[in-house]
Order: C-alpha cells, then sequence, then structure tokens
C-alpha cells in the first residue's frame, strides 16, 4: 500500500488519495485509478508506476510529444500517457499492442483538451518497452471481427472484448463458489477420465495409449526389424547349449570359478532369449483379441473417456456430504457447428440430498438470479461495454431475470403452448407434438416470444431423457427439468435421480446400456439410498446469455469445436 491516506471531500462523497498497488506486481492497477468515484482527479500530482498495452499512441506538436492510450485488463477503461519526446523515442512506444511499463505522474489534462479523460499520466520515465513492428502485429487498431481473432486465440485476450468477457466469465466463477458456499455446498473434484457414459448418448471422447504405443511399435520395428523363428530358435538353442555345459561341470565336480563362470554365460544367454521373444511378439498395430480390440493392454487397462458430465461421480458425494457442487470442464464429441456447443465447455453441478425436484428447480433458479445480480453489482463497467459494442439489451435482462420469478410449466403445458402457436400460424421447423426433445427454435418461443422471462419445463417423456432422472408416478414422465432462458435457449439442465434400486436398473437395461460400468452408481441405491436431486448449468451459456455475445466460440478462452483446437 502507498502513503498515508488524505481524504477529500467530492461531490459530498469522502475520497482517499491513496491508490492501491497491484500485489505482487511493480504497479499500479488502472482500475485503482479509474473506478475511483472522481474517475482519479484526486490523485492529480500523485507518482506512480503503470503497466500495459498500448491502443491507440498518436503523436502530437510536431513529434515533440505523444498520446497514448494504455490498458493493462484490469478495466475495459484505458489511461491516457503524454510522453515527451526527451523521455523516450516516441517512434518506439506508439504503435498498437507496445508492451510498457512507466513511471510518471499523474495530472489533470489542460481543460481544452480534458475530454473524456480526467486524469491523465505524465511519464517521466520509461521503465521497459516491448515493442511491435506494425506492419507485423495482427491485431492492428480497426475493429476486427470476433470470428477473426479466433485465428489468433493467444493474441485476442488483448482486445476490449475478449478481455471483458474474461472478466466476466471471472465474476461469475467467483459468483458460481460464493453461492454455493454462502448455501453450505462442498466443492467437489470430479474426475476429467471416467469410464462411465453418463448422459450414456455416446458422445465421449476416448481416452488411449493404444494409438501412440502401436505408432511407436511401427517406427521402432522399421528401424529395428523384429527377429525371426530361426533368431528365437538360435537364441533357446545357445540357452540349452550353456546350461549343458553347466550340467557337465557340475557332474565332473568342475572348479567353483569355472561353474561361476558357466552359469553366468547361462543367465547371459537366458536374458537375450527373453529380449528376443519379447520382439519376436511384437506386431505392428492396435493389439487385437477375438478380433476386437484389446483394451487390456490399454494404459488403464480399460476403455476410458473423457467426462460428459461430473454427476454420476459428484453423486457419491452427495450420498454421504448432503450438498455438494462440482464445477469443471466437460466434453462432448458431438459434430455440432452451432452457435451454442462446443467439444469442451465448463459445467456447474450442484447435487444435493434430501431434494426433490421442486427443491432442484429453486435452488436452479436462486443461483442464476444470484449470477445476475452479481454482475450488476460488480461488474457493471464491463456490461455496460457490452451493452455498446454487442447487445442493447444485456444489462436490462440481467435486472429483469434478477428481479423476476420463473415461470414454470410441465412438458406437457409445454407443448400445448407450442400447438396452439402452431395452430395460429406460427412456423416451426421441428414438428411439435408430445414425445418430441424440444429444439432450440421451441425453447426460444418459450423464452423469448410467449414468456419474455426465464421458463422452467419439468416432467419431461421419459423416452428421450437420461437414465437416471427419476420416473413420475405416471410411468410416462421423469421428474427432469430444463431452465431455458431468453437468448440462449436451454441453460440448465437437471433432474431429480431414481433412488429406487429396482426401477434405475431396469431403466439403464431398458437403454440398451451395459450394467457392469453402472455397478458402483447402483451400489448408491443398494446401500442407504437417498431422494436426491441436482442439475448441470452451462459456465459458456450463461456468459452467451449474460453479455449477449452470439457465438459460444468467442466466451471461452480457447475453444475446442469440430476441426478446431488451437495451442
Ligand atoms: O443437459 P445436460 O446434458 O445435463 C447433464 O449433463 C447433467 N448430467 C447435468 C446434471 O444434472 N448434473 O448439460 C447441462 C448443460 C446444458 O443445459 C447446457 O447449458 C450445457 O450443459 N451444455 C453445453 N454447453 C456447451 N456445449 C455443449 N456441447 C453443451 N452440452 C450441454
Ligand atoms: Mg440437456
Amino acid at each position: 500500500m502507498a502513503e498515508e491516506a488524505i481524504t477529500l471531500p467530492i461531490n459530498n462523497l469522502t475520497i482517499s488519495d491513496t491508490v492501491e498497488e497491484a500485489e505482487f506486481s511493480q504497479r499500479v492497477l488502472i482500475r485503482s485509478i479509474l473506478s475511483r468515484a472522481d474517475a482519479g482527479a484526486g490523485l492529480a500530482g500523485k507518482s506512480l508506476k503503470v503497466g500495459g498495452w498500448v491502443k491507440k499512441g498518436r503523436e502530437q506538436g510536431k513529434g515533440s510529444f505523444a498520446f497514448l492510450e494504455l490498458n493493462d485488463g484490469s478495466c475495459p477503461a484505458n489511461l491516457q500517457l503524454i510522453i515527451y519526446a526527451d523521455v523516450a523515442p516516441l517512434g518506439q512506444v506508439t504503435a498498437t499492442g507496445t508492451c510498457l511499463h512507466v513511471e510518471g505522474v499523474l495530472q489533470m489534462p489542460p481543460e481544452d483538451k480534458q475530454g473524456k479523460q480526467s486524469i491523465e499520466l505524465k511519464v517521466t520515465k520509461v521503465l521497459e518497452v516491448g515493442s511491435v513492428d506494425p506492419a507485423k502485429y495482427p491485431l492492428p487498431k480497426t475493429r476486427l471481427t470476433l470470428e477473426f481473432l479466433r485465428d489468433y486465440v493467444h493474441l485476442r485476450p488483448r482486445t476490449n472484448t475478449i478481455s471483458a468477457i474474461a472478466r466476466i466469465r471471472n465474476a461469475l466463477a467467483y459468483a458460481t463458489h460464493t453461492f454455493f458456499q454462502k448455501h453450505g455446498f462442498l466443492y467437489v473434484h470430479t474426475p476429467i477420465i471416467t469410464t462411465s457414459d453418463c448422459e450414456g448418448a455416446g458422445e465421449m471422447f476416448q481416452v488411449t495409449t493404444l494409438i501412440n504405443d502401436a505408432e511407436k511399435v511401427e517406427k521402432e520395428l522399421i528401424k529395428n526389424p523384429p527377429p525371426s523363428q530361426e533368431d528365437v530358435d538360435l537364441a533357446r538353442s545357445v540357452v540349452k547349449e550353456k546350461g549343458e555345459v553347466v550340467a557337465k561341470l557340475k557332474s565332473d565336480k568342475a572348479g567353483k570359478p569355472e561353474i561361476t563362470a558357466a552359469v553366468a554365460e547361462l543367465t547371459k544367454a537366458k536374458e537375450n532369449l527373453s529380449k528376443v521373444e519379447e520382439r519376436f511378439k511384437l506386431k505392428p498395430g492396435i493389439p487385437k483379441k477375438d478380433g476386437k480390440i484389446d483394451y487390456a493392454q490399454d494404459f488403464f487397462a480399460r476403455q476410458a473417456f473423457l467426462t460428459v458430465s461430473g454427476q454420476l461421480q459428484v453423486e457419491t458425494f452427495a450420498c454421504a456430504l448432503s450438498s455438494v457442487y462440482t464445477f469443471g470442464p466437460t466434453f462432448r464429441a458431438e459434430h455440432s457447428h452451432t452457435s451454442r456447443h462446443l467439444a469442451e465447455f465448463w459445467m456447474v453441478e450442484p447435487e444435493i440430498a434430501f431434494a426433490d425436484i421442486e427443491d432442484d428447480m429453486k435452488c436452479a433458479e436462486a443461483y442464476v438470479r444470484f449470477l445476475c445480480q452479481w454482475l450488476l453489482d460488480n461488474c457493471l463497467d464491463d456490461m455496460e461495454f457490452m451493452v455498446e459494442k454487442f447487445d442493447k439489451k444485456a444489462i436490462e435482462r440481467l435486472k429483469m431475470v434478477a428481479s423476476t420469478n420463473f415461470v414454470r410449466l410441465s412438458y406437457t403445458e409445454a407443448v400445448a403452448i407450442l400447438e396452439e402457436a402452431v395452430a395460429k400460424g406460427h412456423k416451426f421447423e421441428n414438428k411439435v407434438e408430445w414425445g418430441i426433445d424440444l429444439a432450440s427454435e421451441h425453447e426460444k418461443y418459450l423464452t423469448e416470444t410467449k414468456f419474455e422471462s426465464p421458463v422452467i419445463v419439468y416432467n419431461y417423456p421419459k423416452g428421450i431423457k437420461a437414465f437416471y432422472m427419476k420416473v413420475n408416478p405416471d410411468k410416462k414422465t421423469v421428474a427432469a427439468m430444463d431452465v431455458l432462458v431468453p437468448k440462449v435457449g436451454e441453460l440448465i439442465g437437471g433432474s431429480q435421480r431414481e433412488e429406487n434400486y429396482e426401477v434405475i436398473k431396469e431403466r439403464i437395461l431398458e437403454m440398451g446400456l451395459p450394467l457392469e460400468p453402472y455397478e458402483w452408481y447402483l451400489d448408491l441405491r443398494r446401500y442407504g439410498t437417498v431422494k436426491h436431486s441436482g442439475f448441470g448449468l452451462g459456465f459458456e451459456r450463461m456468459i452467451l446469455f449474460a453479455t449477449g455475445i452470439d457465438n459460444i466460440r468467442d466466451v471461452i478462452p480457447f475453444p475446442r469445436y469440430p476441426g478446431r483446437a488451437d495451442l
């Protein structure tokens, strides 16, 4: 922390004239200067260091000084620097993308030049420059499309949009932990590598070393051809021969040194034989048994995958510690090229013991509303940026969700509403009838057109939902619920879990899934079963909803989708 605080009354607000040093970094965060109620004015005269990247630089006064817009990622706003030619060669510091670490004095800009700037830093010393060749820098000043920026995932965090999204994403992660911790949930780390398919949809990425191993063997065999049957026979005969020598020496009662030498030769021959036999067995290609891939030879000695959801594993903790949640990356090998799907995305999955579908819906609603209010309270400057550049309604939408009770509809009621819309002439591409999986156009109709509010649809037909969902007394529907929100459609999918051993076993078989990988999951029902419920919130979908960004590929730092996994 800097010097002693002097408090200055400005517009009835009391504002300290101290400024917070960034911890563990040799600078003051630009946010701590510009986000003050006086926009930094009260800090005039103060000397400090800042560091950041030049957004825009322009030489003025016939090259005698330059104005630089510096951004350090701590907030959307830039700090204006004024630097004179006797402090540093201006040509080296004005290019967009240049990194600067400087020392200077904060000052009020001359009145006629104040414009947007409430305070500027007059640079007294340049400590470090990370220069940029403007002819080569891929991110020039001109406005770039988000699609173009996907080709530069390593540089795009330097843009206003991607950095604002990063701060919003960070805030939502913090809010998530705050919400669940505040409500007594325990954070559990579920595995990334798994041997059970949670959704049973067969959209898993396989984890195997069989392919690399096969490639290694192939390369090795080319460099070092395998021994032939004759080589093996020869090695065997050498062992036999050396064995006979040892036997003969022993029966002849030969001297100890002689026997020891012969035994050493025999051991060498045996070692050689086992090496030759081992290499003889090496076969190019993936190991097979009975015409099928032999996973017993794979890394985990069985088939393994990247998880599609941490739910099944987090249930083991819910069935012991009551309220838990997991928040981690999940993977789906869907060949979807939509603006709502990623191959790698993050999911927040609470799981609550002694809770039914009602409790689950309450929790989902409270959590989403908490997230919206959190952004309004903590990220307003970034949200204002989103409103200005991407979505006029983004803040309005957050306020609406934070303050509105979600509409609740059974699936049957939802289908009736959609049928009514069709009868009134509304055109959907996908047919509407009881039993369909709601398509994104149906979800949008409900949440954007019909109700203009978040909608929770519950009690879906069991035929379109996963095996673990609780079968309702009507035997036709399951206690599933999806939270649909404007702009995104499905944000959350959840359910009460089937806690009855017989029923869930039946469901696994009914869905054509093998029982063996789910035996441990069935144990949770065999021993001390408990009514429990949970849901999964697609974290990137939440960011899409909050920011109004159109494509999910732009709200995750490193997007993975069919054909693309940069870095
Ligand atoms: O509805 P889903 O498939 O539910 C589950 O995986 C449950 N096991 C969750 C649980 O009950 N613990 O996925 C949950 C949410 C969806 O509502 C959606 O927001 C998001 O995850 N999601 C995706 N987000 C981005 N890309 C994808 N490919 C997604 N698939 C699902
Ligand atoms: Mg779903």
